[in-house]
């Protein structure tokens, strides 16, 4: 392929989520640990958050968002030519859970690996594929977002087990000549900030062994306050760079859709950027922190609820751990109507191929599992939930 043969563009041409059927409320979480649902609704904005069935795994809930978003694309899954999964909790070290995904989806083509960059993965993804599609190497690229944090929490520690939730969401991007998709990128990585969000062990510095668990050294850690602050330092310049790039000023752009991680931060994008809430997108309350998952969530629920149109630009903007951060500004040119070509993708239809002889112990933490399971609540048996995507408010039998 030659620079004049080149696609010049990555249109935006599908999108899709998944989020797991079981809910935790603030209210579980008070009897969990030493908190509040005013505290964490002042502090952060979140009121409940989506923990995964035992059946389910990051493989699994990726495999529908990528199903969902080809569908609304309205390409086949063996038109798929690279698949890029961003997440921190991979199924398994090896093989790449994009490996799994692309089995799951019935590609027989794609490349496919995983990105790590945390929650700021799905925009490193985001990039990489425009980068592979407009350098020729990809027509049709599928970038997920997915994570299954709650099993990587520490239902003792009252920081951090607060804010995290499981899901999954994808995008297909696609090759074009007409204008449009992705105009301007910023990506950065401050590795100052190595150590303020982390997990230390199971890698090689510290393989796993009952002496780490002991320790609680296989369970998220978070400096909370610094983080925050290289949040609110950083995303609305990493946004104003990528909106520079494109030849544009904030104004220009209808919405931004930002990392959901604490309402006070996306809070401190819009006074940075001088923009109203009206123009931020918001679903932290009903999903929590889903890491690489939030933004690629948060962009589906958008267009399927018609807060994009086409011709609009629109910025997704990331921060996490690393600490990295990354936007990417958006013409959007696809019909919002098409998400709903999404819904006809069942989550039972989808099956990820299970290891021969070999099954995982219960992975639920025991504190989970018991809140779960307690009285008052609907029993939600976490080894036989049928993955669906209710609304809250409609399915108050989950609450
Ligand atoms: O994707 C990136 C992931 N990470 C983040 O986005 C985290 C960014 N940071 C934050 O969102 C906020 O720093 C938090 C929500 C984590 C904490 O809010 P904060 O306003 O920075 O609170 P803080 O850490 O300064 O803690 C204030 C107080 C402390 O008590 P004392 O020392 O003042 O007595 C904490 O021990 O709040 C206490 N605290 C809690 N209290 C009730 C901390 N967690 C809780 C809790 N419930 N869950």
């Amino acid at each position: 392929m030659t620079a004049e043969t080149r696609p010049r563009y990555a249109h935006l041409t599908g999108w899709g989520r998944y989020a797991p059927a079981g809910v935790l409320t603030n209210a579980d979480l008070e009897r969990m640990v030493d908190t509040s649902d005013e505290w964490i609704v002042s502090r952060t904005g979140i009121r409940e958050r989506r923990v995964a069935a035992a059946h389910e795994t990051t493989a699994s809930m990726a495999a529908v968002a990528a199903l969902r978003a080809i569908a609304v694309a309205g390409i086949k899954p063996e038109d798929v030519d690279l698949i890029l999964l961003a997440t921190l909790t991979p199924d398994y070290w090896m093989p790449a859970t994009a490996a799994l995904v692309k089995e799951a989806i019935g590609n027989t083509k794609a490349t496919a690996m995983d990105l790590a960059a945390a929650c700021s993965g799905f925009v490193y993804g985001y990039a990489t594929a425009q980068a592979y599609i407009t350098s020729g190497m990809a027509k049709h690229v599928v970038v997920i977002g997915a994570e299954l944090l709650t099993r990587f929490l520490d239902y003792t520690d009252r920081n951090t087990c607060i804010l995290f939730g499981d899901g999954a969401g994808a995008v297909v991007l696609s090759a074009s000549d007409e204008p449009g998709g992705g105009l301007g990128i910023e990506l950065t990585t401050e590795p100052q900030g190595a150590y303020m969000i982390w997990l230390p062990s199971g890698g090689s510095k510290s393989p796993p062994s009952a002496a780490t668990i002991a320790r609680g050294e296989h369970f998220i850690r978070m400096e909370g306050r610094e983080t925050y602050r290289f949040a609110t330092r950083t995303l609305a310049t990493t946004a104003l760079a990528a909106i520079e790039h494109a030849g544009l000023q904030p104004d220009d752009i209808s919405l931004i859709i930002p990392h959901q991680a604490n309402v006070r931060i996306i809070e401190a994008v819009a006074k940075g950027l001088d923009l109203s809430m009206d123009r931020m997108f918001v679903n932290v309350d009903r999903y929590g922190n889903t890491s690489a998952a939030s933004i690629p969530i948060a962009l589906a629920e958008a267009a399927n609820s018609g807060r994009i149109k086409v011709g609009d630009r629109i910025v997704i903007v990331a921060f996490g751990a690393g600490f990295t951060s990354g936007a990417v500004a958006i013409q959007w040119t696809a019909d919002p109507v098409r998400g709903a070509l999404g819904d006809a993708v069942s989550p039972d239809s989808v099956h990820v191929r299970p290891p021969v002889d070999w099954d995982s112990v219960d992975p639920i933490p025991d504190a989970l599992a018991e809140i779960l399971a307690r009285p008052g609540r609907v029993p939600l048996d976490l080894s036989n939930v049928v993955p669906g995507e209710p609304e809250p408010a409609a399915h108050p039998a989950l609450r």
